[in-house]
């Protein structure tokens, strides 16, 4: 199929502009902005995919703490690694985030690739990604479009077309690689602008020329989307996500002070995390069926049924199963709603 050139109309100084703003009123003191090398700022942008900056900011340096270095990283095993990811879910960040540290240690001797092309090909990082992270650590000219920067453009371009679809998404694309600087020393401030005004104010829902209390915004004048009363419309939301439902049963089997737990398949629903076992038999000591609980993910909607039992001894336990200490719960990769019933039920602490 041809490729369709959209035109987009010109917006005068849109990039000075948003330079100019960022200076002004954008973020300088995120801790991924300080000392920016490759290892740091890829770590923050892989915890930035799916997760706020605020919950960000409260795991950052603990992480690095933890692991200072990409040899560090490498060498460790996938379990340290998702358990010091443990609460901030989407679990396959973490088990990429491995993967990518030994690729980078065997393929490219510790040192991040800087052709956004080539970061592009590890496991964990997608097209904006490897530009966010050439751009930052490397001063590369390469445009990002992740979904705050699809919709601050799709807004002031007023382009309300599917963007779902591989045609729309690629123009928007080559839309936001002719809107870069030419001046290597504006690139950082650019790119960080586009993020910065997306999160703070061309925000999905209330969005600065909406509500002044998420502040003013600079492109008011130009605005396709607000000049035609667009804004809530675009950019156009057309799939509607499945949610899946899903019955899970948690057998919590406590013998003195451990609990029994199961590693779940590398694949499914959170692959490699200890969990409750979903299925036991029946022990023969009484059972408490507990409260019923949901938790609620972008795609599946979990109906989770826990049933207690405090065993007598400890019986015939499955390969896959090991017993615990209350105590060691915390170093562990847990699921988050299990570190959340685990803490109500006050089985272990709450540091946080
Ligand atoms: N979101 C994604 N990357 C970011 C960054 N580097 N700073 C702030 N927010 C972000």
């Amino acid at each position: 199929m041809s490729e369709k050139v959209m035109k987009f109309t010109e917006v005068k100084n849109f990039t000075q502009d948003l330079i100019d703003w960022q200076k002004k009123l954008g973020r300088h003191d995120l801790p991924w902005q300080k000392n920016r090398t490759a290892y740091r700022v890829w770590l923050s942008e892989i915890m930035l995919q799916q997760t706020q900056v605020s919950t960000v900011l409260n795991r950052y340096d603990e992480f690095l703490k933890i692991f200072p270095s990409i040899q560090c990283l490498a060498s460790a095993t996938v379990d340290e690694v998702l358990a010091q990811w443990s609460g901030m879910g989407y679990y396959t960040r973490a088990r990429n985030l491995h993967r990518c540290a030994q690729i980078v240690m065997t393929k490219y001797d510790g040192v991040f690739p800087s052709d956004p092309k080539t970061l592009k090909s590890l496991p964990g990082i997608g097209r904006s990604t490897a530009a966010a992270i050439a751009v930052f650590s490397y001063g590369k000219r390469a445009a990002i479009l992740d979904g705050n920067v699809k919709r601050v453009l799709a807004r002031i371009w007023g382009f309300d077309q599917d963007l779902s679809k591989a045609l729309h998404a690629n123009q928007l694309w080559t839309h936001a690689e002719s809107l870069l600087p030419h001046k290597k020393s504006d690139l950082i401030a650019y790119t960080q602008g586009l993020m910065d005004f997306g999160a703070t104010h061309c925000t999905q829902y209330q969005p600065a020329c909406i509500d002044p209390q998420n502040g003013s915004c600079p492109f008011k004048k130009s605005c396709l989307a607000h000049l035609t009363e667009r804004v809530n419309q675009i950019p156009l939301k057309v799939k509607k996500v499945k949610v899946e439902k899903i019955d899970m049963t948690w057998w919590v089997m406590i013998h003195e002070d451990q609990v029994l737990l199961e590693k779940r398949p590398q694949k499914g629903i959170w692959a490699g995390l200890w969990c409750f076992p979903e299925s036991q038999e029946r022990p023969k000591e009484p059972c408490q069926t507990m409260t019923a609980f949901k938790h609620v993910l972008t795609h599946r909607q979990m109906t989770i049924k826990p049933i207690k039992a405090h065993l007598k001894k400890r019986g015939f336990i499955k390969e896959n199963q090991q017993w615990f200490s209350l105590d060691d719960l915390d170093g562990l990769g847990l699921p988050k709603p299990m570190s959340l019933f685990l803490r109500n039920l006050n089985l272990i602490r709450d540091d946080e």
